[in-house]
């Protein structure tokens, strides 16, 4: 971490590095996305929608929010309509999910609004725009929200979402040399250079073991340490109810084939995106494939139950997608294009090879395979 901003992020950089030797990638990561001077999430940027850099699904239509409406308020119903009903969202950002999944509650499940508390889990300036966000939406849904750095204290029941937030924490990079794992490090000549060095940590090598994979020879992978130990926080906090991951990703076996020689990294800069996590630092989002294997097997170590990992389109039809489609074509609209708009995006939610093959991994706790999200789904074992 930096004191205050002077000169450019490469010059905070090159004195990092000059200062504490070539830097992991996933501190390269965190050091460009989460410092709190000089960080793309830590800054007031606008990074979704029209004016960001890029769209999530709620962002995208607030269909998304009003059909995990109806999975929360399945949820309560499976944990007994509880009085205190706890909803988080993990990486809430800018409250696009907020503001729509709780207008969906109070529309459709008011006795579920009536006992919901939710907390949107951000770094600060994210809070300062959903909260900005919420407070224009009608009614009391801001009074519904508690906006806070970090997960509620425990233990709660209740639904926790993290939609896109696991596929933006710290990776580090491996590459096998020879049957050996090396490490891809971040140093300075002149500018930004990668180096391959020993691994920082033994626990990148037997990562491998866990998931039960081999990386094949010359193949280049992320591994997140960040993402399970979120898991088990999670785990440890939620006494009973889902916790639904949602986001691009595949299990070990498939993310770790040599399907993606060259990794998963990805980075998103005013609407476009490219491979390379050295152009715009701090000024662009950068992202990996999520492994569900290693986010399953933290679940399954903490006491959750694996209850499925299926496609976002499957998910969002078993909760009604369909139904709002219907409605839009019932719908009278003064101005054709709105209908078309509504319509595009809606199914945009679904659209395979775009936010429709988004994976959902439901981790729960006293809760059952009969969830309205997972109905009639066969579901593909995470872990394999
Ligand atoms: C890709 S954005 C997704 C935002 C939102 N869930 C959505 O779907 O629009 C990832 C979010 O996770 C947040 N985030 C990442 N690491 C975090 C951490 N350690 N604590 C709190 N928030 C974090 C980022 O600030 C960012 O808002």
């Amino acid at each position: 971490m930096t004191g205050p901003r002077t000169g450019t992020i490469f010059d905070a950089l090159a004195d990092l590095i000059r200062r504490q030797g070539p830097l992991t990638f996933a501190q390269y990561m965190a050091f460009v996305l989460y410092d709190p001077a000089w960080g793309y999430y830590t800054s007031d940027h606008p990074r979704v929608g029209d004016r960001g850099d890029y769209y999530t699904s709620p962002a995208v239509h607030p269909v998304f929010g009003h059909l995990l409406a109806r999975q929360a308020a399945d949820i309560w119903a499976w944990l007994g309509r509880p009085d205190d009903f706890v909803i988080v969202d993990l990486g809430g950002g800018q409250g696009h999910l907020a503001a729509s999944l709780l207008a969906g509650l109070a529309r459709d499940w008011p006795q579920v609004y009536d006992r919901a508390r939710y907390f949107l889990v951000d770094f600060e300036p994210n809070l300062r725009a959903a909260h900005r966000r919420l407070a224009e939406e009608p009614g009391d849904l801001v009074a519904r929200v508690e906006f806070t750095t970090d997960l509620p204290a425990g233990p709660f029941r209740g639904l926790v979402i993290a939609n896109e937030f696991f596929d933006a924490l710290p990776v580090h990079i491996v590459v096998n040399r020879h049957g050996q794992l090396r490490e891809v490090y971040v140093s300075w000549q002149d500018g930004l250079v990668e180096v391959e060095g020993e691994l920082s940590d033994p626990g990148l090598a037997t990562y491998f073991d866990r998931v039960g994979v081999r990386l094949p020879e010359g193949v280049r992978a992320e591994v997140c340490p960040a993402g399970p130990q979120w898991v088990r926080r999670v785990g440890q906090l939620l006494k009973a109810g889902l916790f639904l991951v949602i986001d691009y990703g595949y299990p070990a076996a498939e993310l770790y084939s040599g399907r993606f020689p060259r990794g998963t990294l990805m980075c998103y800069f005013r609407g476009g995106y490219h491979g390379d996590p050295y152009r715009f630092p701090g000024t662009q989002d950068i992202t990996a494939h999520v492994d569900f294997t290693g986010l399953a097997l933290a679940g399954r170590e903490c006491g959750l139950e694996v209850l499925g990992l299926i496609t976002q389109a499957h998910f969002l039809r078993n909760l009604g997608i369909e139904d709002y489609l219907r409605a839009l074509d019932r719908a009278v609209f003064d101005d054709p294009e709105s209908y078309q708009r509504n319509r595009t995006l809606i199914r945009s939610l679904v659209q395979p090879g775009g936010l429709g093959s988004f994976k959902v991994l439901f981790l729960g706790r006293g809760v059952g395979r009969g969830l309205w999200g997972l109905r009639g789904v066969r579901p593909e074992e995470p872990t394999q």
